[in-house]
């Protein structure tokens, strides 16, 4: 099982496209795989199509790391549909909002690796969806996982922001996770033709150097247009659409590649 956290300081730059890209490249590669929705605004949860209803979210398993509590949070996605091996997700919930505190206990902030290392044989990957601050939840985001991956666009603010947070996973991994590793930044929304675009994605490229994946995700309506439908972007047949699965697809095979390598 591999676990990743996806996470960043602001909202809106696409923590949540980036875990769904990933959950769909992950279901194309037969790994069975559970989505840890730890946003209080729940955008994974919905926009991976969950059936039935639930009587406790992610809160609950960060409060107490039960079996059980993790059972009784979790839904199955659509994205199971057919011959896909099973999506499943821990959900978000309002009631997440009271854990984004700065004075956790060490006990609360590994609460979710707790609960994961008890279902590790269930799932091959696990994304974590962080929200969007270096808060609580961001850190038991990443006290759970084994690689971060820092979303940024390609702005004015994007190195500070890309600092701070590989601040935050060197902190974690010295205070709560040593396994814990950047797996790199992905730029997103890239409009290669904007010269600022152009220019930022070079500057964090020579700051940050191989951290910055190659991979990066340009702004494509195909993107909002999958969300919308609630389908994978594997699922949309159009040239945008294939670019990108293409780029998830290469991400998910540098994160497995780097987990085998830890293992080794
Ligand atoms: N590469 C992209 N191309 C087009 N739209 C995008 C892209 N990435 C994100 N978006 C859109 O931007 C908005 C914010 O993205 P989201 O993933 O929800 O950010 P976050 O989870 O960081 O708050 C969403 O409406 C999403 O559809
Ligand atoms: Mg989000």
């Amino acid at each position: 099982m591999i676990v990743l956290a996806v996470c960043s300081l602001k909202g809106g730059v696409g923590k949540t496209s980036v875990t769904l890209g990933l959950v769909a490249a992950a279901r194309a590669a037969g790994l069975r795989t559970l989505v840890v929705d730890l946003d209080p605004q729940g955008d994974s949860t919905a926009g991976l199509d969950v059936d039935g209803e639930v009587s406790a979210s992610s809160a609950l398993v960060i409060d107490e790391p039960r079996r059980r509590h993790l059972r009784a949070a979790t839904l199955r996605s659509h994205w199971s549909d057919g011959d896909h091996p099973p999506v499943d997700v821990v959900v978000g919930g309002d009631d997440l909002a009271a854990m984004d505190r700065t004075d956790l206990s060490s006990r609360r902030l590994t609460s979710l690796r707790t609960v994961l290392d008890k279902v590790s044989g269930d799932h091959d990957l696990v994304l974590v969806d962080c929200p969007p601050s270096l808060g609580g939840l961001t850190r038991i985001g990443l006290a759970a996982a084994d690689r971060a991956i820092i979303v940024t666009e390609p702005g004015v603010f994007a190195i500070a922001a890309a600092d701070r947070a590989l601040r935050a996973v060197h902190d974690v991994r010295t205070q709560l996770n040593p396994r814990l590793q950047p797996l790199g930044i992905v730029i997103n929304r890239v409009r290669p033709n904007i010269g600022e675009h152009r220019y930022r994605v070079e500057e964090l490229t020579s700051l940050f150097g191989p951290l910055v994946l190659t991979q990066q995700i340009p702004e494509r309506t195909a993107v909002q247009r999958a969300q919308g439908a609630y389908v994978p972007i594997h699922a949309l047949r159009n040239p945008g659409a294939r670019e990108v699965a293409a780029l998830f697809d290469g991400i998910l095979a540098h994160a497995v590649r780097a987990a085998r390598r830890q293992r080794s």
